[in-house]
């Protein structure tokens, strides 16, 4: 019997990295998913695994979101996990960059919740899963100035939804990883004047001397997603591999 037998869950951004790797586990453990991204070559690996279904959804789209919702009548678990790292501190920081990072990592959280949760409600049973970082309200991170505004948002936006429809049967938490090697982190490391010093710098601030793996980070969505954490609500799940502490 699987953690999550029975259970459809939404996900965006399941195309690579944290996404994927929770695509994965989730339907090892039962669940039925509907794995989400802008990419369609990429989500088009995810095939080899049964119970994973894609769709190609750009997050950023309200049109595309409603269509999606109108067509899935029984979502269970929404896991919200698109976003951006814009590198710099507010002075490198330009409206646009602003306008972009805020648009895709929170906005389109509060277009998806606003989506799928009516019909959670009228179920009155839903579960919403936000992707936040511990560079947010939690710890301040050097050069990531509105990417940290962002994930910050993400918090108060998970806790005030938990605080709202907590007697309807919805639950909703966050998950605030440290650094997790993903395709996105290497292409950041790659695009430093030093690659090879931006790694060490990478690894020298992490107290375990590695960073997090996309997988672990799953085994968390699991247990989020899955009944095993029914009392658990309005939270900020940390793995960070005591960064912040
Ligand atoms: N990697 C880390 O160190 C780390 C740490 C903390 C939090 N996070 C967060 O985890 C999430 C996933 O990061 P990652 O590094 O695993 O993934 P990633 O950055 O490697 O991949 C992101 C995915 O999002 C997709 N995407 C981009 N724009 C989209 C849009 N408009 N609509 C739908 N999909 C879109 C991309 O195609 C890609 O598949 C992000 O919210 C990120 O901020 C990552």
């Amino acid at each position: 019997m699987g953690r999550l037998d029975g259970k459809v869950i939404l996900l965006s951004a399941g195309a690579q990295g944290i996404g994927r790797a929770a695509a994965v586990a989730f339907a090892k453990e039962g669940a039925e998913v509907i794995a989400t991204d802008v990419n369609e070559d990429k989500l088009k690996e995810l095939h080899q695994y049964p119970g994973i279904k894609t769709r190609v959804l750009d997050v950023t789209k309200k049109d595309q979101i409603e269509v999606l919702a109108k067509e899935l009548d029984k979502v269970d678990v929404l896991f919200n996990v698109a976003g951006f790292v814009h590198h710099g501190t507010v002075l490198d920081c330009e409206e646009g960059d602003w306008d972009f990072t805020m648009n895709l990592n929170v906005r389109s959280m509060y277009l998806m919740i606003r989506a799928f949760l009516p019909q959670m409600l009228a179920r009155k049973s839903g579960n919403i899963i936000n992707m936040s970082s511990v560079a947010s309200s939690i710890k301040g991170v050097v050069n990531r100035c509105v990417y940290s505004t962002s994930k910050a948002a993400i918090i108060g936006l998970t806790k005030s939804v938990a605080a709202d429809f907590i007697e309807q049967g919805i639950r909703c938490n966050c998950i605030c990883p440290g650094t997790v090697d993903t395709p996105s982190l290497r292409e950041r490391i790659q695009a430093r004047p030093n690659p090879e010093q931006a790694l060490k710098d990478f690894l020298a601030r992490q107290k375990t001397g590695r960073m997090c793996t996309a997988e672990e980070v799953a085994h968390l969505c699991v247990f989020l997603a899955s009944d095993e954490s029914a009392y658990v609500t309005g939270t900020e799940q940390i793995i960070d591999g005591g960064w912040s502490l």
